[in-house]
């Protein structure tokens, strides 16, 4: 047994080493501080106890092969922390190093998921064998954290395969990979079914390779495709940057950049200099501020999310094994394949039969196109196909342990249709609505069960969007929350859970978005600069195509209806600039939306999205009036972040992680941010910073964008918005 904590050497009679991955004070292995002083300790051992060593296998004692980086640490570390971040990197690095340019043969066996650092010990072996574990995944993922490999994943990749392939397969996606798509792709030499046999493949190559090196330390090794220093390669370099860009549309992600330069950088010196040039653009990406947001909405609070922060405790957990799915349309039909594809048994209900067959049909598209693109196989498609049952008849729909309703927008019909259905399904069903506008107390008022009765807010198109917001009526139980919780996670998308309010939280901040660009619009500001800014913001779709998406007539359909309720309660309704401008677009111009086929844009008879309407220009643009861009920009991104602290201070929301992994996989908030709320935690000046440029805003913009209480508040106390 060696001195270190968190490495186990177990050494055969053979001479082979196998050095156990195994953090014994936590659930995976990262590379914090512990690991790095074991492998330290290791590279001391293995290089002073070479003689009787024949060869090196890493593997692990968990069910992961190893997580990476310590994210926990890399939060916190600001400027100040800089130089202890490289050097513990490059402490890492180098002990990797020593072990690798020994001589002798090193292998992992991937016995589990290798994403970022356990991806980078792999790379540091001269043979990668990956066991075809479910579920497991290959890769470097670090770009989705606003990070970059710093444990020589980038200077390795570059080496294997080239910068072009380094780049676009593994970096700057951060693809991750199955094991039989790693070997495809090149990312691990050899697949095994079983551990055994992983282990059999490790002990074979080291048995054929006494004495191993790897391909970048065999003299004369040249890069595959070429680096800058050869002029056809050189040529094409300009190109690069420029794709970034238009793939980034503008928006400000500093961890792509860093990585295409560490990789042209580092393509050019030796290895030891490329993996200082890599640690160096990783430290940099470590202390600034897009790495911590993103760290946090991807991993704590998307991990506190789906680990059911937000569900009740003490409910007992329970699997949905029959969903009746009522209505077929475009979200009914796209409901019952997302819990046809987890297993559930659906019975898919329309008024008739055809328009039944019509919903369940969507489904066989799907599934023909994934067996044709390898993602399934016939079987799993047929059997998944076999689950839904598309009927008109509800005594189809006994024995259903949850519903899910998806019929047209209104409050009758959905009483309507509860009331025929209630007493068929199973006696303790439970009771979901998809309605995205209507309250949800109201529409519980059409069962008799109102405790079980709850939104389960999906979003379009249902099979590619991860998120559903679950809404809280005033009579829900808490069994009912708890089991709509775990019917979401047994569907694998991720709930979030809100207070009945209408628009509940996406729909109502993403209106305030929309809302604000429309207004700039109705100011005189030139559209296309419009969509510039919310493109540079990182918005994944621009605002004025969104509002053609959506259709101008619903938002105003809505608009009415939340009026028409908050002046009957004898509250007063505070007019937005926005309003003026989609009723002139509607009234006037009789411009819709795209399904119309004219809104802010001009469409062709397919439906394709053309130019902007060569007539706001004519009828809004004030030739000349300009405001500075940020300010549009921040416009947007404040409106809702304004917004939602006004729904915390509503009760509407009562979890931060919640509204910021809500804000971005519900309704596109830029990822850069971190969420919605995220975004105000990292304004410059923090919450204070933020809360006074709210008041600029104000000043200028109007009072829209004067700062809630509760925003002062928080800035006043110096507090951040966190649920810890
Ligand atoms: P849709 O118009 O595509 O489909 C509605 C379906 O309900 C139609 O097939 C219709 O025949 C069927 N239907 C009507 N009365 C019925 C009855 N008595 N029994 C069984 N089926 C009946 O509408 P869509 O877009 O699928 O929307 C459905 C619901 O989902 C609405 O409440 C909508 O607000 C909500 N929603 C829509 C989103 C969207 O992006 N379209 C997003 C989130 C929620």
């Amino acid at each position: 047994m060696s001195e270190s904590t968190t490495i186990r050497w177990e050494q055969d009679a053979t001479g082979i080493v196998t050095l156990v991955l195994d953090d014994p004070n936590q659930s995976a292995n990262t590379m914090n501080q512990a690991f790095r002083a074991s492998i330290i300790a290791i590279a001391d051992r293995v290089e002073a106890e070479q003689d009787s060593i024949r060869g090196i296998i890493y593997t692990s004692a968990k069910k992961t092969f190893f997580a990476g980086g310590d994210l926990k640490d890399m939060v916190k570390a600001g400027p100040e922390h800089a130089q202890d971040i490289f050097e513990s990197a490059l402490g890492i690095k180098n002990a990797l190093r020593r072990i690798e340019t020994l001589g002798k043969p090193v292998v992992a066996a991937i016995n589990g998921a290798a994403l970022g650092g356990g991806y980078e010990i792999a790379l540091a072996s001269h043979h990668r064998v990956a066991l075809d574990a479910p579920g497991s995944k290959i890769g470097l993922p670090e770009v989705t954290l606003g990070l970059l490999p710093g444990g020589g994943g980038v200077a390795r990749t570059v080496r294997l395969m080239g910068i072009t392939d380094a780049l676009l397969k593994v970096l700057l996606q951060g693809t991750q990979y199955t094991p039989k798509r790693a070997l495809d792709n090149g990312l691990v030499h050899e697949v095994a079914a079983t551990p055994e046999e992983m282990m059999a493949k490790a002990i074979a190559f080291i048995d054929t390779h006494p004495e191993s090196r790897q391909p970048w330390d065999v003299p004369g090794h040249r890069i595959p495709g070429g680096t800058p220093s050869n002029p056809k390669f050189a040529a094409n370099l300009p190109a690069f940057p420029a794709n970034l860009r238009k793939q980034l549309n503008g928006a400000p992600y500093p961890a792509p950049r860093a990585i295409m330069a560490a990789a042209v950088e580092g393509s050019q010196v030796d290895f030891e200099t490329a993996s200082t040039i890599e640690s160096r653009y990783f430290t940099e990406l470590v202390i600034g501020q897009t790495a911590k947001n993103m760290i946090q909405a991807f991993f704590f609070d998307l991990q506190a999310v789906n680990s059911g922060a937000s569900r009740p405790k003490d409910v007992e957990k329970r699997q949905v094994r029959k969903v009746a799915v009522l209505g077929a349309g475009m979200m009914g039909a796209g409901i019952a394949y997302s819990c046809a594809r987890a297993g559930i048994e659906v019975v898919l209900k329309d008024l008739s039969a055809e328009s039944a067959a019509k919903g369940k049909a969507y489904s066989e598209k799907l599934c023909a196109k994934a067996v044709a693109r390898g993602r399934t196989t016939q079987e799993k498609a047929d059997a998944l196909l076999a689950r839904i049952t598309a009927t008109s008849d509800v005594q189809a729909l006994a024995g259903c342990d949850a519903v899910i309703e998806a019929v047209f927008e209104d409050t009758s019909l959905k009483h309507k249709v509860f009331q025929e259905i209630q007493h068929v399904v199973a006696p303790d069903a439970l009771l979901c609505s998809n309605t995205s506008t209507l309250p949800i107390s109201v529409l519980a008022e059409g069962v008799e069960r109102q405790s079980d009765f709850i939104g389960l807010h999906f979003f379009s198109p249902v099979d590619k969007m991860p998120l559903v917001e679950i809404i809280k009526g005033e009579r829900t139980g808490d069994e009912a929350l708890a089991r709509a919780f775990d019917l979401v996670r047994q569907i694998n998308k991720t709930p979030i859970v809100v207070n009945d309010s209408r628009g509940f939280f996406t729909s109502r901040v993403i209106g305030h978005f929309i809302n604000e660009g429309v207004a700039m619009v109705g100011e005189g500001i030139e559209p296309a600069s419009i969509e510039q800014a919310a493109a540079q913001a990182g918005y994944p779709a621009k605002v004025l195509s969104l509002m053609d998406e959506l259709t101008l007539t619903l938002p105003r359909k809505i608009r009415n209806e939340t009026r028409r309720a908050i002046e009957e309660a004898g509250g007063e309704w505070a007019t937005h600039p926005g309003e003026a401008v989609i009723d002139r677009m509607v009234d006037e111009f009789g411009r819709q939306g795209r399904s119309g086929g004219a809104g802010f844009y001009d469409y062709a008879e397919d439906g394709k999205r053309g130019k902007l309407w060569p007539g706001l220009r004519e009828h809004f643009t004030k030739p000349g009036y300009e405001i500075p861009f940020r300010d549009m920009q921040e416009r947007m991104l404040f409106s809702e972040a304004l917004d939602t602290v006004r729904l915390l201070e509503e009760g509407v929301l009562t979890s931060i992680a919640d509204a910021n992994i809500g804000s971005i996989m519900g309704i596109g908030f830029p990822a850069w941010t971190g969420g919605v709320l995220q975004y105000v935690n990292g304004y410059e000046g923090g919450v204070a910073g933020f809360t006074a440029r709210a008041r600029e805003l104000a000043e200028t913009y109007g009072e829209r964008f004067t700062p809630p209480a509760l925003l002062v508040d928080k800035a006043e106390r110096g507090e951040v918005f966190t649920d810890s």
